[in-house]
């Protein structure tokens, strides 16, 4: 329907009108409300037919209200064919395509608690209540799936139909007979109901969409999206048995039509929207569950504070949603309120913080980690994601930015669910233009433009490596971790420190560290004598440090807390180490052969025995001491004793190399939730693991990068 040309210029023609908020003269009003109509019916195509928006639905709002607003104020400049006009888009289909018995329209949407208190303004005002007055609103959840219009006549199940264009949908009764949620006989007679039309949700849980697309994935088929691409694919299938495969399930929110034997209408025989939905129960129906999914509120502040409460847990529903929907409970109050011709004046949609939202990929900047490994993170756009402002993004190593085929220029979907780290879904492939540039992952130090330092490649690790940096980025990582808490310890210097102190060509080596020259520090702007004289005081008492925390704080690759324990506990003087060989280390029970080999090549390498060398002649000390003789009676790990279970997908290391972290560090690998697990890890898309182990306090639940920090220390 629309070619990617037309998608590219639509796309950037809506960020241009939303960037832009002066108001139109009346010059300007036709371009202007022209345009508008054109961008939002393709938004509309997006979200309604493609399911695959590209904007939020926040800046949908914001295009729709902005064309209302034109047409408020230039009334003539109104077509029959603009999208304030009508209801939604055209239908697509080759299914035969069925009227409603009462048309279907959008609801208008608010995201906020002042949004719910101009509604509730309305709603008043519309009915000439006063002020003070309270009315009784029902909430309940926004369900983020398919939706399905049902017609029982006589008790029976005859017709089952998809939204469509809100006047007519496609009609699917022989998938919707496959949905056990949805009754093929009901008995409305019983309440004198001749025909009815009901209007409700098709979703597939968390869980069963996690399975079926693991299966696909098992299978090499292509993989849904979210639960709803699912469900509403579901409700499509030409085949009823590949529908019973996706294991939908209907909740029902609404009754748009009823009639008795006479063609009376007898829909506001029900009085309230809260006892429509208890008497569907009652017929057995799935609905909201009273009290919990669903709240019969005496006042608007009662629904502000039940739909922020159902914000907070949605992560843990079983099924998705992306908002609440609000409305008037009792019906004739409903009618009276009335419609516009886009939604229902007496209901609204309460939007959750969006998870996701486009931006654009502005670059890609590649940060040398201490111990040498090649970080990209991407630099976006900024986007408010949840309640935050996103401007960076880690892409892990090369093998993400692979699989996502990202590029620079492109347009991405970034993600937030619940407290995970934001990261790139995709990139938006049909906004593409041409002039994208690939992502290069670098060959060469990227930091050191200079000279060519050739990256390497570690077998069975996903991050390239500078083997050798002489251009002192590593340095200042390495710097960084030295002085702080997991290191050496020193109080009151940090990263600031050492950038400014580099900065002043103080710092080269670690080395440095004991040799900086404190009259020039108190000369610095914003320090002070006595700033210096507490930083030479810290620095001073880290030099007694023991070895133990010395050994750790040289950022040699997986030589962490115990490791260097168990290190210190075995020598007099740190440069005995220069004397062992690989042997002698593997010996030792708890070092494995790939830390071995790490520890053997840092003290078989000059440059590092020079600069500990140095170290020692400033004064830092080198022999083992008390305490790093009490090592070897400290048990176990930092995981000692615990038990461990890892759940999604994790992004910066296997499962068997994390498992192996996990053991090597004293934890116990468990295979499921249970009040005997003390951690739970989880990555990315963690499912019903996490929500099992939220309910069960005495679990942590630690991100993977709470992990790392845990045993890297
Ligand atoms: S009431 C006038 N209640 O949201 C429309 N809609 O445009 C009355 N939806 O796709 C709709 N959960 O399928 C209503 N509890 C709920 C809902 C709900 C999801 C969907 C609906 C439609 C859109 C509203």
């Amino acid at each position: 329907m629309y070619n990617k040309e037309t998608e590219q210029r639509l796309f950037k023609l809506s960020k241009k009108i939303l960037n832009n908020t002066s108001i139109p003269n009346e010059i300007e009003a036709l371009s202007e409300a022209q345009s508008l109509r054109e961008v939002i019916q393709y938004h509309e195509w997006k979200y309604y037919i493609q399911n695959n928006p590209i904007i939020s639905d926040f800046e949908y709002d914001s295009l729709f209200k902005k064309l209302e607003a034109i047409e408020e104020k230039f009334p003539d400049l109104i077509s029959p064919d603009s999208p304030t006009q009508r209801v939604s888009p055209d239908v697509v289909s080759d299914m035969p395509t069925v009227e409603h018995m009462t048309p279907m329209l959008s609801l208008d949407n608010s995201y906020n608690a002042e949004d719910l208190n101009d509604f509730d303004k309305r709603v008043k005002k519309v009915l000439n209540f006063d002020e003070n007055l309270e009315i009784n609103y029902v909430a309940e959840p926004k369900f983020d799936g398919g939706t399905i219009v049902l017609v029982y006549e006589n008790d029976l199940l005859v017709r089952a139909a998809t939204r469509g264009n809100g006047k007519a949908g496609e009609e699917m009764t022989h998938n919707a007979k496959v949905i056990r949620s949805i009754p093929l006989k009901a008995a409305f007679s019983k309440w004198g109901i001749e025909k009815v039309e009901l209007r409700g949700e098709v979703l597939i849980r968390k869980d069963i969409f996690n399975k079926i697309n693991k299966k696909r994935e098992e299978n090499g088929e292509s993989i849904f999206a979210n639960p709803r691409n699912a469900a509403t694919g579901g409700l499509r299938m030409k085949d009823p048995r590949e529908t019973e495969k996706r294991h939908l399930e209907a909740f029902v929110y609404q009754i748009s039509y009823a009639i008795n034997e006479k063609g009376e209408d007898v829909l506001e025989d029900f009085k309230t929207h809260h006892n429509t939905i208890l008497s569907l129960h009652e017929l057995g129906f799935k609905t909201p569950k009273d009290d919990i999914e669903m709240k019969n509120c005496k006042n608007i502040d009662e629904v502000a504070a039940f739909c922020n409460q159902w914000q907070e847990k949605r992560e843990d529903y079983d099924y998705e949603i992306d908002g609440m929907v609000v409305k008037v409970n009792d019906l004739v109050m409903q009618e009276t309120v009335g419609y516009t011709s886009h939604h229902p004046r007496w209901a609204i949609a309460f939007k959750f913080k969006a998870k996701q939202a486009t931006t654009q990929l502005l670059n890609v900047e590649y940060q040398v980690g201490k111990i040498g490994s090649i970080t990209p993170v991407a630099k976006l756009e900024p986007v408010q994601l949840a309640g935050v402002t996103v401007s960076n993004v880690s892409l892990h190593n090369e093998d993400f930015i692979k699989s996502k085929d990202l590029r620079i220029g492109d347009t991405v979907l970034v993600e937030r669910a619940g407290d995970v780290i934001p990261y790139i879904v995709k990139a938006m492939e049909e906004l593409r233009d041409g002039t994208e540039k690939p992502l290069e992952f670098p060959k060469y130090c990227p930091i050191n433009a200079e000279e060519q330092v050739a990256l390497q490649r570690v077998e069975g690790e996903a991050a390239w490596r500078c083997p050798d940096c002489t251009c002192g980025a590593q340095d200042i990582q390495r710097m960084i971790f030295h002085v702080s808490k997991a290191g050496m310890d020193i109080d009151g210097f940090g990263k600031a420190y050492i950038e400014k102190f580099q900065e002043m060509g103080w710092l080269k080596t670690m080395a440095d560290i004991y040799r900086l020259d404190y009259e020039a520090i108190a000369q610095l702007e914003g320090f002070g004598e006595k700033s210096a004289a507490n930083l030479k005081a810290s620095i001073d008492k880290a030099k007694q440090n023991p070895i133990k925390k010395l050994l750790k704080s040289l950022s040699v690759h997986h030589l962490g807390k115990r490791a260097s324990e168990i290190l210190a506990a075995e020598v007099e003087h740190v440069l005995d180490l220069k004397d062992w060989d690989l042997e002698k280390y593997t010996s030792i029970k708890d070092i494995g052969p790939v830390l071995a080999q790490n520890v053997y090549d840092y003290f078989n390498n000059d440059k590092n025995i020079s600069l500990l060398m140095e170290m020692e002649a400033l004064g830092v000390n080198m022999k083992a001491t008390e305490q790093d003789r009490k090592a070897e009676v400290i048990e176990g790990g930092v995981l000692s004793g615990k038990t461990i279970l890892f759940t999604g997908k994790l992004l910066q290391m296997s499962r068997t190399v994390a498992s192996k972290l996990a053991q090597s560090n004293g934890a116990k690998l468990l295979s499921a939730v249970s009040s005997n697990l003390d951690v739970l890890v989880v990555g990315e898309k963690a499912g019903s693991k996490l929500k099992k182990a939220q309910a069960i306090p005495s679990i942590q639940i630690w991100t993977e990068a709470e992990f790392l920090e845990k045993v890297k220390g």
